[in-house]
């Protein structure tokens, strides 16, 4: 394990009621040692196991117990530690704090902490193997991890094994380097880098182009790679405009959704959210409209079916790619290919004018799947492979990718 990428980093250690928070303690040398800072929230039923003092001492920082302290003039206390904090680390995460961060409950320093932060947390889970199986228990968690954005949980463990109460199975916490090697990982997956201060625009989802009041054209984007990447831009700090078209999804935290229905729409809405640094353009936009929408409902008649006329809707992407003083300094488009992904990408990313298109296979059923194999590639001429994966750990690895071009010299 390198020290460097820890080193100056800010932990914040969340230690609940647990025998394993022994094992906490061993996690905070640890991780003093690899050169970051550690901070302690101790539990009413962790301080059943622990000492504050142990964990003072070996902190070298006083530890945190109560939500409301007489001499902490502000009464912000949970707000400045998670100011403060990189990462949050719960070990042991009990099936209590768990079940509280699920569901937004906030009672104490720990709980509340939890929900006030926009910080990521990687839990350590540790409990009696009945509990960690039970359907409650599993169910907050895939809620937990299901959070998209600001809070967004990571696990670690729990290891199989023999526990403290005799049983076997899942339910011990992971061994303290284990969950080091995950911080450094977690710490290590932006590069540590921010888009604090950049605009973004991001496009998700089909457009629906009506025919008439009733009937429409439209396709199958169910749009969770345009989310997913908003969601991975807020939490990078990009302030992020999610134009998107109608999908049945909820809103990001920490992004701004602007509902459209029409390509014509979803260009305006685009244009209106400009100036922005960063374009992502993952929308499936419909290439066309009905030339003459009709006012009322068409009817079946004795003439047969009515012909339809269609007309070229905008190319939105090549218009911000285009938009002269108001370009965003990255314009980044998707590639949906079912045949010649390179080809058909590179001749994409020229004709469109983008700087990045993001090369996508759909010759195996992606839509409204949740993994995505990718392939980036580059104006200058650079090619980037990605291994299959959710189409949340696209987002991120594009956030992240972004983020590093945002650092890179110009
Ligand atoms: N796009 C857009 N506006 C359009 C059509 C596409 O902004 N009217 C964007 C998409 O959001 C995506 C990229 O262009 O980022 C490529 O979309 P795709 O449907 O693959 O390309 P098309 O331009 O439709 O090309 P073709 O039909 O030849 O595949």
């Amino acid at each position: 394990m390198e020290a460097t990428r820890l080193s100056g980093r800010k932990i914040l250690l969340i230690v609940g009621g647990g025998i394993a928070a022994y094992k906490s303690l061993e996690l905070v040398r640890l991780i003093r040692k690899a050169g970051a800072q550690v901070q302690a929230v101790l539990t009413a039923s962790g301080a059943q196991f622990v000492t504050p003092m142990s964990l003072a001492a070996l902190t070298g920082h006083p530890v945190r117990q109560d939500l409301f302290l007489p001499d902490d003039e502000t009464a912000m206390g949970h707000i400045e530690l998670s100011r403060w904090a990189d990462l949050i680390v719960v070990a042991p995460a009990t099936a209590g704090l768990i079940g509280k961060a699920a569901n937004g409950l906030a009672d104490d320093l720990a709980s509340t902490l939890l929900i006030a932060t926009d910080k990521q947390a990687l839990w350590a889970p540790a409990m009696n193997v009945r509990m960690w199986l039970h359907p409650a228990v599993q169910a907050n968690v895939d809620r937990l991890k299901r959070f998209e954005g600001f809070h967004q949980a990571a696990l670690i463990g729990p290891d199989d094994g023999e526990m403290a109460c005799g049983e076997f199975g899942p339910g011990r916490m992971a061994e303290p380097a284990a969950i080091l090697a995950a911080i450094d990982g977690l710490l290590a997956g932006a590069g540590g880098r921010s888009l604090a201060g950049r605009k973004a625009v991001v496009t998700a989802g089909p457009t629906f182009e009506p025919i008439d009041p009733v009937r429409g054209l439209t396709n199958r984007s169910s749009g969770k790679q345009g989310y997913a990447i908003a969601a991975a831009l807020a939490r990078l700090g990009a302030e992020v405009t999610l134009v998107s078209g109608p999908v049945a999804l909820g809103a990001p935290t920490g992004v701004a959704r602007v509902w459209v229905e029409t390509a014509t729409e979803m260009q305006a809405a685009v244009h209106a959210a400009l100036p922005a640094d960063i374009a992502v353009m993952s929308a499936a936009v419909a290439d066309w409209r009905v030339d003459g929408v009709a006012s009322g409902k068409i009817k079946k008649a004795p003439g047969g079916p009515p012909t339809l006329s269609l007309i070229e809707n905008p190319d939105i992407l090549a218009g911000v790619a285009r938009a002269g003083p108001q370009r965003p300094a990255l314009v980044v488009g998707f590639a949906a290919e079912t045949a010649d992904l390179a080809a058909n990408a590179r001749a994409k990313l020229s004709r469109k004018g983008c700087d990045w298109i993001v090369g996508n296979d759909v010759s195996d059923d992606v839509f409204g799947n949740d993994a995505n194999a990718v392939t980036l590639f580059l104006k200058n001429g650079a090619e980037e492979t990605w291994p299959r994966q959710s189409k949340t750990a696209v987002a991120r690895a594009l956030a992240d990718r972004i983020a590093a071009h945002f650092s890179e010299p110009q």
